[in-house]
């Protein structure tokens, strides 16, 4: 066997994720005094005060390994969704559940299907199964799902409907939803990941959890996530409510200790602070209206009804450059290259002091790229 062959065929092609620079790094290196970071749809507040507490008792037992099964916080996850706990999948962030999904359910010839742009893992991890992605372009920067139905063939496996869909920020409302399970093959699997749930405050929008699991007993695995709303990103906790089958297959793949103890005392402490997480949403509203009263002064299009944290920018030229500007004026944003859109850029909801900030550096690439 050559040395070339030690690989999966299937991987060849994939890039490793880029990260951005640490912000420390980007300011030392280009001598900012400050750096505003809204590349990565964190929350823009940090962890709830109990959540802290827990992290704080956590830490002293961190000679252990942590809780292989979850108990606590899939007990807890499970009562507040009113399912059993056999329908609650935890992992290492929403991500992770996608992946073991993917590990769990496809094989070469075995499809996918989403749209497009959107989160990019749905592909990459059915690429790295060797399975086939199938990308429906979005409508009107929107998930089409009849034109998803459209793509569905015996193979396959899973539709996934990001809901919002990241990096648009729009939602599909629970008409069409409605008329997509309704039509939806039954040896489909879908994926509603609503990782961005919290942040959205529209009567259209419907609690996946309740309405098609529970209510109407679809085959859908619902994906929620502690990295947004509950600022716990770093920590990496994120969940799928679904079928029994579905969730007993993740169980199987999963890693043993996916999720570190810190990380499920801290879930399990954030659980319950729905007045914060109201006013997180509200400020959260308004922040982005600012950032999007900011944009269309702007020779730019903003995708309209974003209901997320997070606005979609279209420059209408290649961004790169415009990303290089702004990082030098101490702001990062996400070029969207990877998500199948090179001229746009996505913008994390940021403190109003710091949308404005975003908006002024912004005006300045522009002006200076139009003048070069
Ligand atoms: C649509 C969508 N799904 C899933 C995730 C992954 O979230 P987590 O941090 O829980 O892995 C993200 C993160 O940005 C996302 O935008």
């Amino acid at each position: 066997m050559a040395q070339g062959d030690l690989f999966r065929p299937a991987i060849a092609d994939l890039v490793p994720y880029e990260p951005g620079k640490p912000v420390e790094e980007v300011q030392r290196e280009l001598g900012l005094d400050r750096v505003v970071k809204l590349a990565s749809n964190e929350g823009q507040f940090g962890p709830f005060p109990a959540a802290v507490e827990a992290l704080e008792r956590s830490v002293r037992e961190l000679n252990r390994y942590p809780d292989g099964g979850m108990y606590r916080l899939t007990t807890a996850l499970a009562e507040r969704h009113g399912v059993e706990p056999e329908r609650v999948a935890i992992a290492a962030g929403a991500d992770a559940v996608i992946m073991y999904l993917s590990l769990a359910a496809l094989d070469p010839g075995d499809e996918i299907v989403c749209g497009w742009p959107s989160f990019p893992s749905y592909v990459i991890d059915a690429i790295k199964m060797g399975a086939t992605p199938v990308r429906v372009p979005l409508r009107d920067l929107t998930y089409d799902l009849e034109a998803l139905l459209a793509a569905v063939t015996p193979q396959t496996k899973i539709v996934f409907v990001a809901n919002p869909n990241n990096p648009t920020g729009t939602m599909v409302g629970r008409a069409e939803l409605d008329r997509y399970f309704d039509a939806v093959p039954e040896h489909v699997l879908t994926v509603l990941d609503e990782a961005y749930f919290e942040y959205v405050d529209e009567p259209d929008y419907p609690d996946a959890i309740e309405e098609y699991l529970k209510r109407d007993g679809r085959r859908v695995l619902c994906l929620r996530t502690f990295s947004k709303i509950y600022g716990l990103a770093g920590l990496r906790v994120g969940y799928g409510v679904g079928p029994v089958d579905v969730v007993a297959a993740i169980r199987k793949v999963r890693n043993a200790f996916d999720v570190s103890q810190p990380a499920q005392d801290a879930a399990l402490a954030s659980l319950g602070e729905t007045e914060e997480l109201a006013r997180r949403r509200a400020a959260t509203a308004e922040a982005r209206a600012r950032l999007e009263a900011v944009c269309s002064r702007l020779p730019v299009e903003i995708c309209p009804r974003p209901v997320a944290n997070f606005v979609y920018v279209d420059c209408g030229r290649e961004v790169a450059p415009l990303f290089d500007a702004l990082l030098r004026e101490g702001v990062i944003v996400r070029p969207l290259g990877p998500f199948g859109a090179p001229a746009a850029m996505r913008v994390t909801v940021g403190e109003p002091e710091e949308n404005d900030l975003f908006g002024e550096a912004l005006e300045r690439c522009l002006t200076a790229a139009v003048e070069r």
